[in-house]
């Protein structure tokens, strides 16, 4: 039986029904296709969906949450989903690409002698002057924006917000990127900063919205992820954060190397396994009792059951399972595990749509195979 899964749960002040949350996962499909596809993931059973990238700023590619436009967008998506008796949070946050530095790629993408693969380690190169050199009043007013967008996020239905720790707050905390000699860059304390800082704002403008923190972690032999901090940092790092006003941590693996890295297919050679990132939820779990969520390679509801039953995580994030079988929890919680479709983690039409540019799918979709 799967009672835990099913257990209702709170979660760092927010009550979930169940434990099973829909990853943040940003699908780049036109509006209608995108709210039919979350309004089939709320409906299957899971207690929230985190809505993945929403820009703490006004620039920038997409909606945002300052446009009257961007502000329609938001209010229809957190009403889809509450209609599915579903919860909704936002994922704040801040790119760390220079959209300055990019412009010189453009015609390079849009010839195709550039490829999307070809362009992410161009982008990415970018990254440490970006961080290392921008001003500290630019710092300020992104800091005072993530204090902003989330009492906006609000007032447009979300019921929880998450701070999204890989981007430009992973990249802060990175010595890979961060080069600073100011009070932003150096020591652990000040290359936490400007996350800390961002929640400080978030908690600041709203006292009492939980706050989540996608906790993002690198690692060194073998290397993996660029942004975020290493496991040793972590004793300083999280309990900062904590004091900050995080109620929650997300946790898995750092972005910026390949994305095939954090979101692993099933051959990938070190996290092709079930539950791949849960041993970085062990390491952040020794510096904190607040609730954490795992994610990563998560679709047996044996496994599942087995890691929440066992207190190892509290919640388990999905985002591949449930694009693959929205109806995962109705089935799990009904005890019909047998009709779930599984995925097998094979990344052709989910990440490789996101890469083609054609939209999040699932080799599971009708004509998709063809
Ligand atoms: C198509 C796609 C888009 C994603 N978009 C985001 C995003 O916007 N923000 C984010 O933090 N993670 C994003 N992720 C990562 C997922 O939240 C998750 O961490 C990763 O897919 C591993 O979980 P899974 O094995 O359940 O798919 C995305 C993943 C996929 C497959």
């Amino acid at each position: 039986m799967n009672d835990k899964i099913s257990s209702p749960v709170d979660y760092g002040g927010i009550q979930l029904k169940n434990r099973i949350i829909f990853a943040p996962t940003t699908m780049g499909l036109k509006k209608d296709e995108y709210l039919k596809k979350l309004q089939k993931i709320a409906c299957g059973g899971c207690a929230m969906i985190i809505i993945g990238d929403v820009p703490v700023g006004r620039g920038g590619f997409g909606q945002n949450l300052f446009t009257g436009k961007g502000q329609e967008y938001y209010r229809t998506l957190t009403e889809t989903i509450h209609q599915g008796d579903c919860l909704a949070c936002a994922q704040l946050h801040q790119s760390d690409s220079n959209f300055r530095s990019m412009i010189k790629y453009i015609p390079g993408v849009l010839s195709k002698k550039i490829s999307m693969e070809q362009l992410r380690p161009l982008l990415n190169k970018e990254v440490g002057p970006y961080i290392s050199e921008m001003p500290e009043k630019k710092i300020q007013k992104i800091i005072t924006s993530f204090g902003k967008a989330a009492v906006q996020a609000q007032t447009l239905g979300f019921d929880m917000v998450q701070i999204h720790g890989d981007r430009m707050c992973g990249s802060f905390s990175s010595t890979v990127f961060n080069h600073r000699a100011d009070k932003y860059g150096g020591t652990i304390q000040n290359r936490a900063r400007f996350a800390v800082e961002a929640v400080r704002e978030v908690r600041k403008n709203l006292p009492d919205i939980p706050i989540d923190y996608k906790l993002v972690i690198r690692q060194k032999n073998p290397d993996y992820g660029n942004a975020g901090v290493l496991p040793e940092e972590l004793e300083e790092f999280v309990p900062m954060l904590e004091e900050a006003g995080v109620t929650s941590f997300h946790v898995t693996l750092a972005n910026h190397s390949d994305l095939s890295d954090t979101i692993p297919p099933a051959s990938h050679p070190v996290f092709g396994g079930e539950g791949c990132f849960l041993g970085y939820c062990d390491m952040v779990k020794k510096y904190t009792k607040l609730p954490i969520c795992g994610v990563g390679g998560l679709t047996s509801p044996d496994f599942i059951e087995q890691q929440l039953s066992s207190g190892r995580i509290d919640c388990a994030a999905m985002s591949r399972q449930l694009i693959a079988d929205p109806d995962w929890p109705q089935k799990v919680i009904e005890n019909h595990p047998e009709k779930i479709r599984r995925c097998i983690r094979c990344n052709k039409k989910c990440l490789g749509g996101m890469m083609e540019h054609t939209g999040v799918h699932c080799i599971y979709e009708k004509g998709m195979l063809k």
